[in-house]
């Protein structure tokens, strides 16, 4: 019997990445190149929000996402971008709840009124949920359950495939490309996860969301976790700013 082939989804998260519109653009053009010719994976470029507009233009293959959006809709806020402004400027996608963002204050409340204004405005929503440590009496999983509870509960739950999870324990983010987490590891999360949806979502709709991996994600971690972490995909820092690298993951993911 044929194999049912696996969409991945690849993000690139770029954070305050790279300096100059013009290295923007090089990055954009070298991975809508890739993309095209990996029909079988969804790419997902994540820029700095300024360069969203630019960015999102003349592109066909790749997808484009922002990396944080306001908790509110409009206002004096300054210095903020709500989901719809960001949705304007060319964003189909965007990350919430990053621990980027949550060392900076998103609480789990604060990240699901983030949920809901994302969705709200039409985006489709990756929002990160990870512990800061690995306990040995499963605090942890208390952690996760606690973080990914908060947003489901006032979810609107036909919404769901618009979101996507993204593990990402915040211990492995940064970090030295061996800390990256085992794929059987990354297995038990997944199920976790897709559990913890279930009890507000039902299983249906739980079995349907998908799981990404992120932390410290290298081309030859990825291979493995691709392979055999039950992941639909990757969250990719630090190297989805090399060119050669990000296209490899791609690439892999395209064939598996
Ligand atoms: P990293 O970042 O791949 O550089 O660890 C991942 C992330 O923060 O999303």
């Amino acid at each position: 019997m044929a194999r049912t082939k696996r969409k991945f989804i690849i993000v690139g998260n770029w954070k305050m990445n790279p300096d100059t519109l013009e290295d923007a653009k090089k990055l954009r053009s070298a991975f809508e190149k890739k993309a095209k010719k990996s029909p079988n994976v969804t790419v997902v470029l994540c820029p700095p929000a300024s360069f969203l507009p630019e960015i999102s233009k003349s592109i066909t293959a790749l997808h484009i996402g922002a990396q944080d959006v306001d908790s509110r809709p409009r206002g004096a806020f300054t210095g903020s971008i709500s989901a719809r402004q960001v949705h304007e400027a060319g964003a189909e996608y965007t990350i919430i709840g990053h621990s980027e963002r949550r060392a900076a204050g998103d609480t789990n409340e604060v990240v699901a009124q983030k949920v809901g204004q994302a969705l709200e405005a039409g985006l489709r929503v990756i929002i990160c949920v990870g512990e800061k440590e690995r306990d040995t009496q499963g605090k942890y999983l208390r952690d996760i359950r606690e973080q990914i509870a908060a947003f489901m509960v006032s979810m609107d739950k036909s919404k769901l495939r618009w979101i996507t999870i993204a593990y990402e324990p915040v211990w492995a983010i940064g970090k030295s490309y061996n800390v990256a987490l085992s794929p059987a590891d990354i297995h038990e999360m997944c199920i976790y996860i897709k559990k913890t949806v279930a009890e507000t979502a039902g299983k249906d709709l739980a079995l349907k969301t998908h799981v990404l991996y992120g932390g410290s994600v290298d081309f030859e971690n990825a291979k493995k976790i691709l392979a055999d972490g039950a992941v639909d995909g990757l969250l990719v820092g630090r190297q989805s700013l090399d060119v050669e690298n990000f296209s490899n993951i791609i690439d892999y993911a395209s064939n598996l």
